[in-house]
């Protein structure tokens, strides 16, 4: 779709606004890489491996082999730890049947530690894995959009060079669609990465692989191959692999991975479940907070330019009053950075959002920027390449975009950043112990006022059911009290069910 004489047009143009120093003509879409199987005879062969985080000290692991085999996970010095889990297939139309897809959690794992492994019983294949440090300094490689293309093989030789503890994709992972063979040959070119580091995920749009009628459910291949710790505590299980959180480095980065593609408006689980995580989170206090998700709610690409209005407008007051740092997205095949914002506009409390969709997809890149530059998006490029987020100390992180091709003769960009954490002017708001106002027994449902105060106490419960605000007699703040009616199921009133009306209170207060 790119047409050379406009987007030169436009990068000169660009170039010109941006005092950079030479037009650089975009290369097209780049040749499919097609992985092909080790055209073994052990059917058993371990293939597709990659590696996951569970929890503050397990691993997911997962491959696949031909025939079913055993799903175990022999680790550690001499091999000498063992895990069984389990396998799984799919098919897909008529065509295509999946190979079987081992899933195995190992652990107690020690932090910063090199675990050798090996999977089924089979020594015909040897792997090794670092887990994270479990203390800042922590390093972060973020690529969206990889694709499999000779493009998406030159990033990864980039992030290849790159020492990082934990890889953030924000979805478009094989571009498989109807061709499931894709995504096999997806794991395979991934696996020297993808076996060795974690790999966190998010799904994108082509993770859908939905066909009216014939495939009607959505995300089949996904859920099944990039299994996420969604449930990695029962507790405080999302319930979905389309949305999740975890932290690292000891607790001091939360990091919350969203679904584009799940539901967010008010009262979906996804919207109900970042409320929790969120309240959740602030009674841990992480130093660094990032979001991940695949569509950009701020983008000044034409390429879906606005698409997703309708999740920013759901859930960014909820990650803005959190303070998150930093979001990372990808969709647009491009890479831009804009400066803290919020709702559209500057703000020294809003976080950084970068667009990171340049891994390698087969569409090409999308280059026509929309003119004049707004001034909230201070880089953007069409060129391939990955990022780095490299959090130093409670205060500092480093972000660094890496071009694959050095098209121009100047460093591609980098920025620090500081928390928001350590911002006295925007401090997260916190507001937890509660008194009960008033309430009144109404058949099954409790009508009740709560204040919430401000300490360190914060559960949470997920049975609201509506949540007005409103103003407490004799005062002239905006918001004193919530008034929720929740259903109890005719029982008593539950402290966990009061405790979520004073979380979301911290969502709904305005500095
Ligand atoms: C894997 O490790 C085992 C045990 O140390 C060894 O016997 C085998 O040769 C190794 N295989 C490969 C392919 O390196
Ligand atoms: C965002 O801005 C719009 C107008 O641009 C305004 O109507 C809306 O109330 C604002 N939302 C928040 C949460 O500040
Ligand atoms: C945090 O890291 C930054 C960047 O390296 C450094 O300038 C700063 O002194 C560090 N802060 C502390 C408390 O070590």
């Amino acid at each position: 779709m790119a047409s050379p004489p406009s987007s030169l047009l436009v990068a000169i143009v660009a170039c010109s606004l941006l005092a950079c120093a030479v037009a650089y003509i975009r290369p097209p879409p780049s040749r499919p890489l097609y992985v092909p199987h080790a055209n073994s005879i052990d059917y058993l062969l371990p293939e597709q491996v990659h590696i996951s985080l569970v929890g503050a000290d397990r691993m997911r692991i997962k491959w696949t082999t031909e025939d079913d085999g055993p799903s175990v996970v022999e680790y550690g010095s001499q091999y000498s730890l063992k895990a069984t889990g389990s396998s799984d297939d799919y098919s897909y139309l008529l065509f295509y049947r999946s190979p079987h897809i081992h899933d195995v959690v190992i652990g107690p794992l020690s932090p910063s530690t090199v675990y050798d492994y090996r999977l089924g019983m089979n020594s015909a294949r040897n792997f090794s894995f670092k887990t994270p440090p479990n203390s800042l300094p922590f390093k972060f490689a973020v690529v969206g959009d990889l694709g499999q293309t000779v493009s998406s093989g030159s990033t990864l030789d980039h992030l290849a060079a790159a020492d990082y503890d934990v890889l953030l994709l924000p979805g478009d992972l094989s571009y498989a669609g109807v061709e499931q063979p894709l995504w096999d040959s997806f794991g395979r070119l991934v696996e020297p990465l993808a076996s060795s580091r974690p790999w966190m995920v998010t799904q994108g749009e082509y993770e859908t692989e939905r066909i009216p009628l014939i495939h009607p459910k959505k995300f089949v291949a996904y859920n099944m191959r990039w299994r996420m710790p969604y449930d990695a505590d029962p507790a405080t299980s999302s319930g979905s692999n389309l949305f999740y959180s975890f932290d690292v480095a000891g607790g001091a980065i939360h990091v919350i991975m969203l679904g584009s593609y799940a539901d967010y408006d008010t009262g979906s689980p996804q919207q109900s479940w970042l409320a929790a995580d969120l309240a959740r989170m602030e009674q841990q206090r992480p130093q660094w907070v990032v979001a991940v998700m695949h569509a950009p709610w701020y983008n000044t690409n034409d390429a879906h330019h606005l698409e997703f209005e309708e999740m920013r407008v759901a859930l960014e007051a909820m990650l803005y009053e959190a303070r998150v740092d930093v979001v990372f997205s990808g969709h647009v095949h491009a890479y831009e950075r804009f400066e803290r914002v919020f709702n559209g506009s500057s703000d020294l409390c809003g976080p950084v959002h970068i667009t990171i969709g340049d891994g390698g997809n087969v569409e090409g890149l999308v280059t026509d920027f929309l003119l004049p530059h707004p001034a909230i998006s201070l880089f953007r490029e069409a060129s391939f390449g990955h990022g780095r987020f490299e959090v130093a100390n409670a205060t500092h992180a480093l972000w660094t975009w890496h071009r694959n091709d050095d098209d121009v003769a100047v460093a591609a960009d980098q920025v620090w950043i500081t928390s928001l954490a350590s911002d006295l002017n925007c401090q997260r708001k916190r507001f937890s112990k509660l008194t009960i106002f008033s309430h009144k027994e109404d058949l099954g449902s409790i009508d009740i006022v709560v204040t919430c105060e401000k300490e360190d106490i914060f559960q949470f419960g997920l049975i609201l059911l509506e949540i007005v605000t409103g103003k407490l007699p004799g005062s002239n703040t905006q918001l004193d009290y919530l008034r929720a009616k929740v259903n109890t199921g005719g029982g008593p009133l539950e402290e966990d069910t009061v405790m979520i009306l004073c979380t979301m209170a911290a969502f709904e207060a305005k500095a």
